[in-house]
């Protein structure tokens, strides 16, 4: 073992958790912020469903704040984002998933 030995490893993690952050990162972002873009055209030109969706959150989360146990109980949001992405999709499968 070489006497920077250590040295290197930690920097190797210390780059790799750099990579790592920058993958989720640029993979996340864009995606996130696109979808959220055409969801909110679309319920803004969908009166009904925004209302749907409004009276969604106060069912659900009321006025307290989002907590991680609210994620998966406001399924009329979470439809609405289904049918955001197939219609606009912010991220094409690749060749090589398929
Ligand atoms: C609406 C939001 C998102 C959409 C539409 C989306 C879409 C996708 C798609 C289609 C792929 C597969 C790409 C391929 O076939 O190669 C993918 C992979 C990936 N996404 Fe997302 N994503 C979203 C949010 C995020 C977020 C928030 C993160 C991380 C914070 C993330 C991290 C990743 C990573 C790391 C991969 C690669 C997985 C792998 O190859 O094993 N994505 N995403």
């Amino acid at each position: 073992m070489s006497p920077t030995h250590g040295t290197s490893a930690a920097h190797r993690v210390k780059s790799s958790m750099v990579q790592n952050a920058l993958t989720l990162l640029i993979a996340g972002h864009e995606t996130t912020s696109g979808m959220s873009s055409f969801l909110f055209i679309m319920l803004l030109k969908k009166p009904r469903a925004l209302k749907a969706a409004q009276n969604e959150v106060d069912k659900v989360i009321g006025t307290g704040p989002i907590t991680i146990d609210h994620l998966n109980k406001p399924p009329y949001i979470a439809a609405c984002m289904r049918e955001t992405l197939q219609l606009w999709p912010t991220a094409l499968e690749s060749a090589s998933s398929q």
